[in-house]
């Protein structure tokens, strides 16, 4: 096998201390190979002393699981090579489902327990946590929490490109919430956002839809019990933002990547005590960059 490490002058996995401090990374909407150029060298260099007990989660629409399974039952071509590319990271790469999946294939992979939580196995070091299970992570308790609407359904076909298991069923949306109120998280990681938060991110051309609204009665269900969330972490918008409202620190993400570990609200403090909201860092990258740094892979 080729030593991918020294070819790209990285740190050799194999001389690295296992982690006693696992670092957990966050990041949005990765569309099979669409918008995973944020995970090349220069832009998420973190990676480089990064080991398997750390984790990057992608916050839903992941897309490695499209074309999904030939008639033999075998992979197709451009499934595996997505998924190469993640099991060929330093890290372990766990995502959540979005809407943009290919349900029926993912239903496909065996069952595990990763970190305390059921998760799909998709190479040994990929996996998909399944809906309302909590992650047991450097001391954290991360609820996950797939699913969303595709806005653009209409114009899909069923089972192709659309799949209506985008939305949790009733029995997933109770599993979910039972363990929220079992495990009490500190962080929170969906793929969708409570309708509630829109208006905090000047999404104003939204319309509820059954998932946030849904996420609106959970976030009323985590005040009332005094359930400690600290940051719920979101993606689906392709936005990088930020808000506080009631206490939690609300993010969307898109191309940023942020370590949950050494999260520090203040960082995003403005002086006069108000947070900013950031800007889509994709207006800020000309296609020059775009191109160049897809070819450090
Ligand atoms: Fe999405």
């Amino acid at each position: 096998m080729k030593e991918y490490w020294r070819e790209n002058s990285l740190v050799n996995p194999n001389e690295l201390e296992f982690g006693t401090h696992p670092y957990v990374c966050v990041t949005g909407d990765t569309h099979a190979d669409m918008d995973w150029m944020k995970l090349n060298m220069q832009r998420f260099p973190e990676q480089k002393t990064m080991t398997r007990n750390d984790v990057l989660i992608i916050a839903g629409d992941f897309g490695g699981i499209w074309s999904g399974r030939n008639d033999d039952g075998s992979e197709s071509r451009s499934d595996d090579y997505f998924l190469k590319f993640y099991e060929m990271r330093h890290f372990t790469t766990l995502f959540i489902d979005g809407n943009h999946e290919n349900f029926s294939a993912l239903a496909s992979y065996p069952v595990v327990e990763y970190a305390g939580a059921k998760c799909h196995q998709i190479r040994p070091h990929v996996y998909h946590v399944m809906r309302g299970e909590v992650l047991h992570i450097a001391g954290h308790r991360i609820w996950c929490m797939g699913g969303a609407e595709s806005n653009d359904k209409d114009r899909r076909i069923p089972y192709k490109s659309w799949w209506p298991e985008e939305i949790p069923t009733e029995e997933e949306w109770r599993h979910a919430e039972k363990m929220l109120l079992k495990e009490r998280p500190d962080i929170i990681i969906t793929h969708e956002a409570p309708y509630k938060v829109y208006e905090a991110f000047n999404m104003y051309g939204y319309h509820p839809n059954p998932v946030s609204e849904r996420f609106d009665r959970i976030f009323g269900m985590i005040r009332r019990n005094e359930i400690p969330v600290m940051t719920w972490y979101f993606g689906h918008h392709h936005k990088d933002r930020v808000a506080e409202i009631d206490g939690i620190r609300f993010r969307c993400l898109f191309q940023k990547i942020e370590a949950a570990r050494c999260l520090n609200p203040e960082y995003y403090r403005l002086p006069d005590g108000t947070l900013t909201a950031e800007l889509n860092w994709g207006e800020d990258v000309g296609a020059e960059r775009w191109w160049n740094d897809s070819l450090k892979f």
